[in-house]
């Protein structure tokens, strides 16, 4: 009770602070034509992220009227209903945050299913529900896996039915906004473009973007219903960035670094991500002895220039960096887990596309383009006999399966692995069938298969997600696809499922 009267006191006092800071006129972005005048001030929903066992961030953005500073109450509670609240408390924000509101909330217990919600002025949130990591041994861990929505192509219907999925986390590999102008990188027939309405390069324009994609319904609904753990891929600053550049960033739009800053800003303000005070992303999260998961930032940390040819792929470049790749081999030989689950922004697996792209045979912005850092993880996970490795890949809008095999050249013969690779369809950015027929993508999925014994599955016509299921002894991968991206409505399906059993790097049907 007296915790509850200190909380009344202090939102009265920072409500009253505000006033002496009044905004007439607040800026508009265009965005608010597609708010939801009900959900107001909270028009961007809840989401929450980085679970841990003890923790666990809760995120909302409070649209303001009028104030610079506004006070944010928040809730966290073991049931629906708030009867049961554990943790509250309160926090400004203002617009040096864009304001977001952002809580590493605490002291919670583990493998627990936790109600969150926040309060202005009288005035309540959406609820959300989030899970904290389980402390032992779980017997199953439930996770999505999703990439590249981008806004110009579709409703972001794969979202909404992640939402429904029975699920511990949801793992985004990136894309998550696409940084073009209107028109530039979409569906021009379909009436969803993009604010503000230019190549985003300032930090207000970064965080227009990620306003306006917070405001689809599907997207919302995810981050109510699940944490998610993200990381970010080339989109979230410019594309087939590397660490000093990108292919989609020209001298004329400014310092690269000084672009990189801003898009960085942005994504901590609107995502659900743990602000350690360290400036780096990549970072590990565990479930117990099951599962252990390593989410790798292949964009910013250590990223060469990508080589002009498929002969500069054997050359020394890095797509980890040193420092990177020396925690990530550390903690990879360390875990005590079953399952490694490796959060990978672009294929990892070998890919020969010489029937298909006879002039462009690999993709050098994927790890075929940085074979020399790839190939030494590779020895790694078989000279330390490093078992039961999952990547999990976005960015190439497809489906695929991969036995990554130990040696590329004997696969063929030997058969022998050393890690599995899943790639998640993308949510609404551009399927290989929306500028070729199905019959020709169809062809084209079998050629890639001809020359790569390793692919088990490609799918390169559907829009989706994927789940996977780990347990102790396999781990179910399962690939949804939407049947349509262009209504509101869509219905979601399993289109595949391949199982994978612990210590075999190997896929079973
Ligand atoms: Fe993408």
């Amino acid at each position: 009770m007296i915790r509850a009267v200190c909380l009344l006191i202090l939102t009265f006092l920072l409500s009253n602070s505000c006033a002496n800071n009044i905004r007439k006129n607040f800026a508009k972005d265009g965005t608010e034509k597609s708010y939801v005048h009900d959900q107001g001030p909270f028009y961007h929903g809840v989401a929450s992220g980085d679970p841990l066992t003890d923790r666990v961030i809760i995120w909302t953005r409070v649209t303001p009227e009028e104030h610079d500073v506004i006070s944010v109450q928040w809730e966290v509670s073991l049931d629906k209903d708030f009867n049961k609240i554990k943790k509250s408390g309160i926090m400004s924000t203002s617009r040096v945050r864009d304001y977001t509101v952002k809580v590493d909330v605490s002291n919670l217990a583990a493998g627990t299913v936790y109600y969150y919600r926040f309060i202005n002025r009288a005035t309540y949130s959406p609820v959300g529900r989030t899970k904290t990591a389980p402390a032992k041994n779980p017997s199953e861990v439930n996770l999505g896996i999703v990439s590249c929505s981008n806004y110009e192509f579709g409703y972001f219907n794969a979202y909404n039915g992640l939402a429904d999925q029975d699920l511990d986390a949801i793992l985004h590999l990136g894309d998550y906004i696409y940084e073009y102008g209107p028109g530039k990188y979409g569906d021009e027939n379909f009436p969803r473009k993009h604010l503000p309405p230019n190549e985003l390069l300032t930090l207000d324009d970064y965080r227009t973007r990620y306003a306006q994609y917070r405001l689809d319904k599907g997207l919302q609904k995810a981050h109510q219903n699940h944490p998610f753990i993200l990381i970010w891929d080339d989109h979230e600053i410019a594309n087939n960035a590397y660490k000093t550049g990108a292919q989609n960033h020209q001298a004329d739009e400014g310092d690269y670094g000084m672009r990189k800053a801003n898009a960085k800003k942005a994504y901590y303000e609107w995502q659900p991500i743990r602000d350690t005070g360290n400036d780096e992303l990549y970072r590990k999260f565990s479930y117990g002895n099951l599962v252990d998961i390593f989410m790798l930032d292949e964009r910013f940390t250590g990223r060469s220039e990508p080589p002009a040819d498929k002969a500069g792929a054997k050359e020394e470049r890095t797509m980890l960096g040193a420092e990177q790749l020396k925690w990530f081999k550390k903690n990879l030989v360390g875990s005590t887990a079953t399952w490694k689950v490796i959060g990978n922004q672009v294929i990892f697996s070998p890919c020969d596309l010489s029937l298909v792209r006879p002039d462009d045979p690999v993709n050098l912005d994927a790890w075929d383009g940085y074979a020399y850092e790839r190939d030494d993880i590779r020895s790694y996970l078989i000279d330390r006999v490093i078992k039961n490795t999952i990547f999990v890949t976005g960015d190439t809008h497809a489906s695929w399966a991969f036995e990554v095999p130990e040696n590329t050249i004997d696969y063929k013969e030997s058969g022998k692995s050393c890690a599995i690779e899943i790639a998640t369809p993308s949510i609404t950015s551009s399927n290989w069938n929306e500028s070729s027929p199905d019959d020709q993508v169809i062809m084209a999925e079998k050629a890639i298969q001809s020359t790569n014994p390793h692919l088990k599955y490609i799918n390169g016509r559907d829009h989706g997600y994927t789940v996977l299921k780990l347990s102790r002894d396999k781990t179910i991968a399962q690939w949804f696809y939407t049947s349509d991206i262009k209504q509101k409505e869509a219905k979601i399906s399993m289109g595949k499922e391949l199982t994978i059993q612990r210590d075999r790097h190997k896929f079973s049907n």
